[in-house]
């Protein structure tokens, strides 16, 4: 069912400056979640699989076509392949030091699974096919995101006589057409009879791009990210642009298992605690029910950021990373409650709130203090913050 492309070890490569890569991230890379019977990501792959393997997808039928499922391929990954082979910029923000991990200046843990959709396009027979796996993205430190999370990639290829297409426009038109109906089937395939809608979107590797949003428990959710191949991703997995096309879509596993699921705190996907997996069956949707919650405690923490003002002085995504690093899970959300300007010195301040939390056991004073303590030091010396 599964296969390996390539696998490449932490050790065996060069470091370099730009390696950004802590141990505890590492450590991330090896847990598997998303392969644990019973998980709740693990359940909604095998619905997603399911679907796809063995429903009806569209009313397109191309004869001998079969998904596939790729879900063991390594998360260090060229930037190559990453980023310039699906045409993302040069100046792209994803591609940033404070976006992405670094390995080193060539190799990043994958932010999204597209980075395989060439290199699977590229063999034979692999006109459809899906990738499954765990993404690592520096970001922002609230109950919705995590460093790392999971992403579900699908690819659909064909030729203009599989579908009875004239021309390449032609067919570009039925690919958007049939992309449209093969997600709007997998969402209600998984979330039951939805309300759903169509977003205009961008990715620079596909053309047009679009969004789908489902309306789900009262509010409207993104679910999808997905388009029709960019012919310069088509020629670079070796495709004859005027005879073929096909259609790519990404979504965020988490995202949607946290709705089917009820679980209110990314963090759980990751927690060790028997009383989570317990709660679960494989192959089954049900509602998690919060086991009582360990007490939260708040610090706060203000500085003076360096001057002049700008991102390359101060990057948020920097603090958070900080902050990440040495609470590990413990900080549940850092959100900024105040800033302030010096009406004389111009110099700015801001204050940021940590409130931490550990999912399965409490917290002592001791051990938050001496987090705190490590943090301040660090945004001195690490970010150049003058603390308050
Ligand atoms: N890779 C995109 C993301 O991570 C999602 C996507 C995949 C969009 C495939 C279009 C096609 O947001």
């Amino acid at each position: 069912r599964t296969k390996t492309i390539f696998r490449r070890e932490f050790s065996t490569e060069v470091k370099d400056a730009f390696n950004n890569i802590p141990q505890g991230i590492k450590d991330l890379t090896s847990r598997k979640i998303y392969k644990t019977h019973n998980h709740p990501l693990n359940t909604l792959i095998t619905k997603i699989e399911d679907f796809f393997l063995n429903k009806k997808v569209s009313d397109l039928q191309i004869p001998g076509e079969k998904f596939k499922l790729f879900q063991d391929f390594d998360p260090l990954v060229k930037v190559k392949e990453c980023f310039d082979d699906l045409g993302i910029p040069e100046d792209h923000v994803s591609r940033r030091v404070t976006d992405t991990y670094y390995h080193n200046k060539e190799i990043v843990l994958r932010p999204h699974t597209s980075v395989h959709q060439i290199p699977l396009m590229k063999l034979q027979g692999n006109s459809a096919f899906l990738v499954v796996g765990d993404v690592y993205r520096k970001d922002t430190v609230d109950k919705t995101h995590y460093p790392a999370f999971h992403q579900m990639e699908g690819v659909r290829t064909y030729s203009l006589k599989d579908i009875g297409a004239k021309d390449i426009k032609e067919a570009k038109l039925i690919t958007e057409r049939d992309l449209k109906q093969v997600l709007e089937n997998l969402a209600r395939n998984i979330f039951g009879d939805v309300e759903m809608r169509w977003v205009d979107a961008y990715f620079p590797f596909t053309e047009p791009s679009i969004e789908l949003e489902i309306f789900y428990n009262n509010e409207w959710l993104e679910v999808l990210g997905c388009g029709v191949i960019h012919n310069q991703v088509m020629a670079r997995a070796g495709k004859d642009i005027n005879n073929e096309c096909g259609w790519a879509f990404g979504l965020g596993l988490e995202r949607w298992a946290m709705k089917l699921f009820d679980i209110n705190d990314i963090r759980l996907f990751w927690s060790q605690d028997d009383r989570f997996i317990n709660q679960f069956k494989h192959g089954e949707i049900s509602k998690f029910k919060p086991y009582s919650k360990y007490p939260a405690c708040y610090k706060d923490i203000a500085f003076w950021v360096p001057s002049p003002v700008s991102d390359d002085t101060f990057n948020e995504n920097d603090f958070f990373y900080l902050v990440r690093s040495i609470s590990q899970d413990m900080a549940e959300t850092v959100e900024l409650i105040d800033t302030f300007t010096h009406p004389k010195s111009q110099r700015v301040s801001r204050c940021y709130r940590i409130n931490y939390r550990n999912m399965d056991r409490s917290l002592t004073n001791e051990e938050v203090d001496a987090l705190q303590v490590k943090i301040r030091g660090l945004v001195e010396t690490e970010l150049g913050c003058e603390l308050r």
